[in-house]
């Protein structure tokens, strides 16, 4: 008899702890995937929907961004996190394409559970994802285009398609090309840091524009403020203009009345020194981030300047970046070479109320280092949704304009892929090929969502798919309304489409290599 028999076994967890083994493991996980991966998709695409986000402090949000989503969802399950760390790492690399990413994970989940309930080994499906994706690669660099100027806009336009954007789509796509490449002179890599949002908070959609230059809300202190300047030189202060206040208390026994008037006239002596710094330095714009004394504002508006105070750090950058403008701590170190230069500056009365304030706005600068997209429309909610949208044009069309490769949108580059990997399996010896194929399935879930959120047969538009990725020829996809064709215009840069495959696969891969879950909340 063993030493081991008739002692109790050894309990290494508590009590309520549940462990799951073997193909269970797989099947839980995957379980979550796919709950989590059909969640997104009815937002995929040119016809997806959108969600309605309510939170629990009573906020919400409509959104069809898929990394919106996905950071607002409170998901406990370890399946769903990893898919969420997968679509933040999208969204921070690429700014698009997280659904996509999201929705071929759960579809190579899917397939990756089919093989095994048939008896695979997950490493052997591993194994098989590996190769299809070198397989892809080699796709992807022969299907690759060079970005041109209306590809680029393309670009914006596709990242654009189903994000609110939609009624004023031409006016929007060439605003983000061309916020980029107003940019382009002074920075050394255009993107969306360079750009920013301003919601103008009246009209419509198509009362959207692009500033090159800043737009700022505050009030214009006085109306004898000068307005409409051209060429304006432009003074940006980091702090206040005005006399500093004594650090110590001191306390001054003043005994005449010549001497108060001296004290009195001391300070407005050391005030005037302030404004004639400013004035003397030639500048017609004035943008300090703290407070602008009064008696020293009314030297300025006497010197046709006009003088914006309180500006917050963003905007002082923004404007000091547009100008060319260096950010001074002090008024009285102003050199010739700070100044900057903004080509138009105007500024319109808003009614006082407690929100709504003047705009002031610099624009037609010289190679700005910062540009604004003014967004047209009154509703919160909706002008948010298309700053999301924005964003995620932004940040294509920037990647695009860096690497320069593109690639066909509306499931043309999937459908290529799956076809690439499809042909490779049939060298393939053993049950890798099968893994191959279920890799090449899983693109399919692409152009299905397509075709099936447009109202289309989901198998008859991956049938045709198949067909047509065999020629080589122009891209044909999945166009907007549903059917299969040629889909040009419809591009993404290379690196979204293949970091989202890429991630997609090494998530899925890593949740296959998983072969116990011990929970100790028991479920
Ligand atoms: N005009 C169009 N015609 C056909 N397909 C299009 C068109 N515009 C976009 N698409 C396709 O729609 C899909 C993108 O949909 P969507 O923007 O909802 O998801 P995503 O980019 O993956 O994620 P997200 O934008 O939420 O981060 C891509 O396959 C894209 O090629
Ligand atoms: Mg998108």
């Amino acid at each position: 008899m063993s030493e081991e028999a008739g002692k109790p076994p050894v309990v290494v967890v508590s009590e309520e702890t549940s462990v799951t083994s073997g193909t269970a493991v797989q099947e839980k996980l995957i379980s979550a995937a796919r709950v989590f991966s059909n969640l997104l998709k009815p937002t995929y695409g040119p016809r997806g929907l959108d969600k309605m986000l309510y939170k629990t402090n009573g906020s919400t949000a409509v959104t069809n961004d898929g990394a919106k989503i996905v950071a607002e969802l409170m998901v406990k399950h370890p399946a769903a996190k990893m898919m969420v760390a997968m679509g933040n790492t999208q969204e921070e690399a690429c700014g698009d394409g997280v659904t996509t990413t999201m929705m071929l994970c759960g579809a190579l989940l899917e397939e990756a559970n089919n093989l095994l309930s048939k008896g695979l080994h997950p490493l052997t499906l591993v194994d098989g994802y590996r190769t299809a994706m070198a397989v892809a690669s080699e796709q992807m660099d022969s299907d690759a285009v060079d970005v041109d100027e209306e590809r680029l806009l393309g670009v914006a336009e596709t990242a654009l398609t189903g994000k609110g954007t939609e009624a004023a789509i031409d006016i929007f796509a060439p605003m983000v090309r061309d916020a980029l490449t107003a940019v382009e002179e002074s920075v050394d890599k255009p993107g969306a840091e360079h750009v920013a949002m301003f919601k103008i908070g009246s009209g419509g959609l198509r009362d959207s524009h692009l500033i090159r230059g800043v737009a700022i809300r505050r009030r214009v202190l006085m109306d004898s403020l000068p307005n409409d300047l051209v060429n304006a030189r432009t003074v940006v202060i980091g702090g206040d203009v005005k006399i500093r206040k004594m650090t110590r208390t001191a306390e001054i026994q003043i005994t005449s009345a010549e001497q108060l008037d001296g004290f009195v006239e001391a300070e407005s002596e050391r005030k005037s020194e302030l404004a004639k710094a400013l004035i003397d330095s030639g500048a017609n714009l004035i943008l300090a981030g703290g407070e602008i004394d009064r008696d020293i504002l009314h030297d300025l508006a006497d010197a046709k300047i006009l003088a914006v105070p309180e500006l917050d750090e963003s905007e002082l950058e923004n404007a000091a970046a547009a100008t060319g403008a260096t950010v001074l701590d002090s008024v009285l170190d102003i050199e010739a070479s700070d100044l900057g230069l903004a080509g138009s500056v105007r500024w319109e009365r808003r009614q006082a109320t407690d929100q709504v304030e003047d705009i002031i706005t610099i624009d037609d600068c010289n190679n700005p280092g910062a540009v604004t997209l003014a967004i047209g429309g009154a509703g919160e909610t909706a002008t948010e949704e298309i700053i999301r949208g924005l964003h995620d044009a932004l940040r294509a069309t920037s990647i695009a304009l860096e690497n320069g490769q593109l690639l066909a949108g509306g499931g043309a580059s999937h459908a290529r892929i799956a076809h690439a990997v499809r042909k490779a399996s049939e060298n393939e010896s053993g049950r890798a090929r099968l893994a191959m194929d279920a890799f090449a399935r899983a693109q399919e879930t692409i152009m299905a969502t397509l075709a099936d959120n447009a109202g289309k047969d989901s198998l008859d538009a991956v049938l045709e798919m198949r067909a047509a990725a065999r020629e080589d020829g122009p891209a044909i996809g999945i166009k907007a309304d549903g059917e299969v064709g040629e889909v040009p215009g419809v591009w993404h840069p290379r690196a979204v489409i293949e970091e989202g495959l890429e991630s997609s696969v090494e998530t899925a891969m890593s949740m296959l290599r998983i072969d116990q879950v011990i929970s100790a909340r028991g479920d």
